[in-house]
């Protein structure tokens, strides 16, 4: 309650605007030497998708570990409704309040939906779980939320974007009406994220408040009404999205002013007599068909199309990291066999892979050992590379593609997401590849960051590297010479660069 004077001199009491939902006030958290979250507040109102933005390493993953009860901040307070957060062991408590949805799925591949939803709490009759009542409790409980995937189905059969919307469901289920999206966007398609958009607005109209963290800036500025910027570890503003226009955004986000240039080709032409580095010739595997294009030294060649369209499959045969069943791919006229990272590795072939938890990073090793990583491996088994290089080739990575760390012997899995994918492309450069294979290179880079990461893909196509880059990303995709666009696993179409944005996603969403 405020008191509040009016004109005529009596005191009133009114009611203050409703408890913010969850409310972080003067959060501070350390690891070792450092400072993650520096006296941090943040403060959400209810039934509204509120924005959480700052560079690679603000803090952001942070602050969600904070706010879920998954870490206890070293200083400070969370309030959820008013009412002080509950213990940390509390689990039960938190889940009523709030969860948040990864862009890693916490989602177990092999049950099928209805078990994911109540996982540790099926029905029982007479102390056997009773399959009937737990399928129709799910059917139930996806119907409320409307949510349009079978009970039924194993849920590592889902598409993203559907997993994302059942863990959703199963907070709801909780009792939680917070629900903190981390990344969500970072693996969907252009299609996929106006469907997960479309519901976050449906559910917010049914009482559900978001906290959205992305590194897509216009995003913001779609589903969300306000935003909160971290920088350094600080916060620096909160504001509603239509007070803060993209250019006070980035301000915010980087302390400075900055242009963001568009790379472009620069009117650059290809000399006729570059060589052919890839080469591949009517390919065909599991969800593409007959496939064929060459990328020359010094040319960047982008592949697009929806995230089944096939790209990712084709991508991941020239890598090594996936298998084909027709067709050739040549590097430097050397036939790459199917499936085999190491020939692949050893014919100069050097890769940014999709997922980079499950194909790209070694976790428990440091930043030092996964950027040399492929250098060993091409070296072989009795390959082995002087102590003093490997630091060497470390701090250049850390210093060109602007990675936080701690240095080359923090370990990965301590790193922010972002600066993780930097490492992953640190590695791809590292072992001095001849054709570099680039999928989603800038997935959950900041806005700075990504400019350059993009800037070293420029030098390598100048240092004659031939590159693939294949992404849903126009960011990515701009400084290509030529774009082919993959539907249904074919090639539909070829843009020369000088395309405008409206012409390729219209190509890629097949209108
Ligand atoms: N378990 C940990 N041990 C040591 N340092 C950590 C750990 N987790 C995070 N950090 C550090 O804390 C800082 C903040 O990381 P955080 O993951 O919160 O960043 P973020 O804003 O989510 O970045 P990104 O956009 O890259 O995901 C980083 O410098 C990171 O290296
Ligand atoms: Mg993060």
């Amino acid at each position: 309650m405020a008191e509040v004077e009016d004109p005529s001199g009596r005191t009133l009491v009114r009611p203050l605007d409703a408890a913010p939902i969850v409310e972080a006030i003067g959060v501070s958290k350390r690891y070792g030497p450092t400072v993650a979250l520096d006296n941090v507040r943040i403060r959400v109102d209810p039934d509204q998708s509120h924005a959480l933005v700052g560079r690679n390493g603000a803090g952001k993953s942070t602050l969600v570990g904070i706010l879920t009860g998954l870490r206890s901040p070293d200083a400070g307070e969370i309030r959820f409704s008013g009412a002080p957060a509950p213990p940390i062991a509390d689990r039960a408590a938190w889940r009523s309040l709030v969860a948040c949805v990864y862009q890693h799925s916490t989602i177990i591949p092999n049950l099928t939906v209805a078990e994911n939803l109540f996982i540790n709490r099926q029905p029982t009759e007479r102390g056997l779980i009773s399959w009937p009542a737990l399928r129709r409790q799910a059917r139930a409980l996806l119907d409320r939320w409307n949510v349009s995937v079978s009970e039924n189905a194993r849920a590592g059969d889902l598409r993203i974007e559907a997993r994302q919307l059942v863990e959703i469901a199963r907070a709801l289920s909780y009792g939680a009406r917070f629900i903190i999206l981390d990344e969500p966007t970072a693996q969907l398609d252009g299609e996929e994220i106006k469907g997960l958009f479309a519901r976050m607005r449906e559910l917010q109209a049914a009482g559900v408040t978001f906290l959205f963290i992305s590194h897509h800036l216009q995003e913001v500025y779609e589903v969300c009404q306000a935003v909160t910027v971290l920088r350094d570890a600080r916060h620096i503003i909160s504001a509603p999205v239509a007070d803060l226009p993209k250019g006070r955004l980035i301000e915010a986000m980087t302390g400075e002013q900055v242009h963001l240039p568009t790379a472009d080709t620069g009117g650059r032409t290809l000399a006729a007599d570059a060589p052919v580095a890839l080469d591949v010739h009517n390919l065909s595997g599991e969800d593409f068909t007959d496939v064929s294009f060459t990328v020359r030294r010094g040319e960047i060649l982008g592949i697009s199309g929806a995230t089944s369209s096939g790209r990712i499959g084709v991508a991941e045969a020239v890598a090594g990291l996936g298998g084909f069943t027709a067709g050739t791919i040549r590097i430097d006229q050397k036939l790459l066999p199917p499936d085999d990272v190491p020939a692949a590795l050893a014919l100069g072939v050097g890769c940014v892979p999709k997922s980079r938890h499950k194909q790209g990073l070694v976790l428990s090793q440091s930043v030092g050992d996964n950027t040399t990583m492929t250098i060993n491996r091409k070296l072989g088994p009795l390959g082995f590379i002087a102590p003093r290089r490997k630091n060497e080739l470390t701090r250049q990575t850390i210093v060109s593609l602007g990675v936080v760390t701690e240095g080359p012997d923090q370990l990965v899995s301590r790193l922010s997401g972002g600066n993780q994918q930097k490492v992953v492309m640190g590695r791809a450069l590292a072992s001095a590849p001849s054709v570099l294979v680039l999928m989603d290179p800038t997935a959950g880079v900041d806005v700075k960051s990504k400019e350059a990461l993009l800037g070293v893909v420029e030098r390598m196509r100048q240092e004659g590297k031939a590159i693939l880059v294949v992404s849903g990303e126009l960011e990515d995709l701009r400084a290509c010479d030529r774009v082919l666009i993959m539907r249904h696993g074919a090639i539909v179409a070829e843009h020369k660069a000088g395309w405008t944005d409206n012409a390729l996603v219209a190509s890629i969403e097949g209108i």
